[in-house]
């Protein structure tokens, strides 16, 4: 796996030429705009890089775009792999390991999630303070990688603590309301029933999503800080659940997406 990693690394360096971002993002379902702020200096699709996982949802395009958010230099995953695509754990986090090789020093992650959080509204953030791996995996399971990081990883304090405090500040300094909270990360890929809404509330969750919780477990192994915020696209709550399609979930993700994207762009500035 480290010489698959490396090689991928190598392809990528040779392409960016001198190119080294500092910052990852992954951008979650319906928030890719972020990538219209950049100034892009290389794109590279996902099916010319060697070892990479090809994406599979229609509403993410494959690209690793690399230029500058804020004027620092970053690299933006466009669309992301997903468990219930059939990829492995290892490959879901295949990019974020990359990333890592080629020297990202902290990790931005987004993502669609579903409220379970009564205070929470359609089309809020919700930035993560903890989480709950409900997926059947996690990319840390066989041998361990040791020159990535350790065989059993602390995770007392996944959310660095200093970027969501910032966050917060930006959020009044933006005028935008910020919501904090433990996201729960389910395999999908249905959304949940009442039932399991009620079950997820309950062992402590506020927003509950398909992704995100393998890549930050790989970044942690790996020692990077990371900031992660889920956008709200439907709520759970017994008496506001509704029937979703994918449609009202990219649609909601559209209204938040402009607001996501100051906050991240806002964030990097002060790192
Ligand atoms: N459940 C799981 N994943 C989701 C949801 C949900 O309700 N909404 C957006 N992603």
């Amino acid at each position: 796996m480290i010489l698959q990693l490396q090689e991928a690394t190598d392809y990528i360096q040779q392409r960016i030429e001198n190119f080294a971002p500092e910052f990852g993002i992954i951008l979650g379902t319906g928030l890719g705009a972020l990538v219209n702020e950049l100034e892009v200096n290389h794109t590279i699709s996902y099916d010319e890089i060697p070892y990479f996982p090809v994406s599979t949802v229609e509403s993410h395009s494959g690209k690793l775009i690399f230029g500058l958010l804020a004027g620092r230099r970053v690299v933006v995953m466009q669309g992301r792999f997903h468990y219930y695509e059939g990829y492995s754990m290892e490959q879901v986090v295949f990019p974020v390991r990359v990333m890592r090789l080629l020297g990202v020093q902290k990790l931005f992650v987004s993502n669609a999630a579903g409220g379970l959080n009564p205070d929470f509204t359609t089309s809020e953030l919700m930035i993560i303070t903890d989480h709950i791996n409900l997926q059947p995996s996690n990319p840390l399971i066989g041998k361990n990688l040791d020159e990535l990081g350790l065989r059993f990883p602390d995770m007392s304090d996944v959310y660095d603590e200093h970027m969501v405090r910032e966050a917060m500040v930006i959020g009044d300094d933006l005028g935008i309301t910020l919501q904090e909270g433990v996201y729960v990360s389910v395999p999908g890929p249905m959304l949940e029933t009442p039932a399991e809404y009620r079950y997820l509330r309950v062992i402590g969750a506020d927003a509950v999503g398909m992704s995100t919780v393998p890549e930050v477990i790989a970044a942690r192994h790996m020692g990077m800080p990371v900031f992660a915020v889920s956008v709200i696209t439907d709520m759970c709550t017994p008496d506001r659940l509704k029937k979703v399609k994918l449609a009202d979930i990219l649609e909601a993700a559209a209204i938040a997406e402009p607001r996501m994207t100051a906050l991240i762009a806002e964030l990097i500035r002060r790192s």
